[in-house]
């Protein structure tokens, strides 16, 4: 089936979110207020959450394999952490005064990496890499800072560059030139943020041992949560903390998806200590979050009792206590047992995904860690953001129509979720919808 037919369907079983979306345009450009969540002709409206499942303002329900953009670890409305919300609202929505939930999540993230030894909460990811990257200039006094090429560390000026979009005109893959990734950037931060080659440990050492005394941190992705899932090869990651602490360049690793993968964090999994982390997503048990954190001679930039802090961090919502107590729920329910299990389902899906692939002879592959995955419709070898780039740019648009239609919802490119409230079966279903799509594709 096409595009068009998979679109057609789509909009016959999405009459009443059309209507809301006309609705919508009439106040919001586009509207909605995500650009990432937009879709064309337009994204459904959603009515309700429930473990697995979702369902849209039609009552159409599909399990939801994108969570929230991996937000939701333990699935829709968990229990605990809708009691833990109750329990903290009711106490009071938000102080102008620490609580001590907020001392809790930060004991527990803490605890977690032993790396962040002192960590400050923000309301998003955004906020977490924003901060991050100030503190590291703050702390070497020196300007640029360094990113890799289709990596995505939110919507501040400073990283909205090389993330999606063409590659011809974005330099050569060893020396990839800065691209605005929006339009609205000051032509000082393209300037100021040095794009590095994702896997190339040659090419990253020459970048940044050209540009040391420049570049004030290497924000770093350690699995490429947006830019198709590439883990990096044996003893990259190593060789890019060797450089930086040979250069006292600050390294950052942006744990906001990735932590999800182990108890602590992909820093664990690797074995790998950076500078700085900033996390969100699954810390605020699918509340608004975010938070940095790492050494604490570097985050005393932010202790106000030293001189005044040099870092002012203000932030009316930062810290709110429903969020913490949710991200406090959320974590307790994180046990080594659960991320066995959210290996295990992942696992699955991408075993079933490789054997459906090569039964099926369809030009893809699927990686992922632990309970994350990306769909990709290349054979080609996959190794850094240029890679991931399908000749058949529609295919992974096709493939989300069409699994929708299956009422299986992941994300637009290819990324996808298992949360805790997934049984073997679900991830099943998403073989089986998957193989389906497949077939009339
Ligand atoms: C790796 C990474 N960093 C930062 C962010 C930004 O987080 P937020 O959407 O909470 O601003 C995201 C969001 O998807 C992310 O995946």
């Amino acid at each position: 089936m096409s595009v068009e037919k998979e679109l057609s369907e789509y909009a016959a079983k999405t009459a009443r979110s059309r209507t809301l979306h006309e609705e919508a345009l009439a106040v919001m450009p586009g509207g909605n207020s995500r650009t990432t969540t937009f879709f064309d002709p337009y994204p459904f409206v959603i009515q309700r959450g429930q473990g697995a499942h979702v369902w849209d303002a039609d009552g159409v329900d599909r399990l939801d394999f994108n969570g929230n953009y991996t937000s939701l670890i333990l699935g829709h409305a968990p229990p605990d952490v809708i009691k833990a919300v109750q329990e903290a609202a009711e106490n009071g929505l938000s102080f102008p005064g620490p609580t001590e939930h907020e001392v809790r999540l930060a004991e527990m993230l803490t605890r977690r990496v032993p790396s962040v030894q002192s960590i400050r909460f923000t309301n998003s990811g955004t906020e977490a890499t924003m901060n991050a990257v100030r503190l590291a200039r703050a702390f070497t006094g020196r300007p640029k800072i360094a990113k890799f090429e289709g990596a995505y560390h939110g919507t501040h000026d400073w990283v909205m560059v090389s993330v999606t979009g063409e590659v011809k005109g974005a330099g050569s893959r060893r020396r990839p030139k800065p691209v605005a990734w929006s339009s609205g950037l000051p032509p000082a931060v393209l300037k100021h943020v040095v794009v590095l080659p994702w896997n190339d440990a040659d090419a990253c050492a020459e970048i940044l041992e050209e540009e040391a005394s420049q570049i004030a941190c290497l924000i770093v992705d350690p699995i490429m949560c947006n830019a198709g899932l590439i883990p990096p090869v044996e003893g990259f990651l190593q060789r890019l903390r060797e450089i930086t602490e040979r250069h006292n360049t600050v390294l950052i690793f942006d744990e906001v998806i990735s932590f999800r993968t182990a108890w602590g964090g992909a820093q664990e999994r690797f074995g790998i200590r950076p500078d700085l982390t900033t996390f969100g997503k699954i810390i605020g048990g699918g509340l608004p979050v975010g938070a940095f954190g790492g050494r604490r001679d570097i985050m005393d930039f932010y202790d106000p009792r030293k001189g005044g802090a040099r870092i002012s961090h203000g932030g009316t919502f930062n810290a709110n206590p429903v969020t913490m107590a949710a991200g406090i729920a959320t974590l307790n329910a994180l046990t080594p047992e659960a991320y066995a299990r959210l290996d295990a389902l992942g696992e699955r899906l991408r075993g079933g995904v490789t054997r459906l692939l090569a039964a099926t002879r369809r030009r893809g592959q699927v990686t992922g860690l632990g309970s994350l995955f990306w769909l990709h419709w290349t054979t080609e070898p996959l190794s850094d953001y240029r890679s991931t780039k399908a000749k058949d740019s529609a295919a992974a648009m096709r493939v989300f129509i069409g699994l929708l239609n299956e009422g299986i919802l992941m994300t637009q490119r290819g990324l996808g979720a298992c949360s805790l409230a997934m049984t073997d079966e679900d991830v099943d279903r998403f073989i089986n919808a998957l193989a389906r799509v497949n077939a009339r594709g």
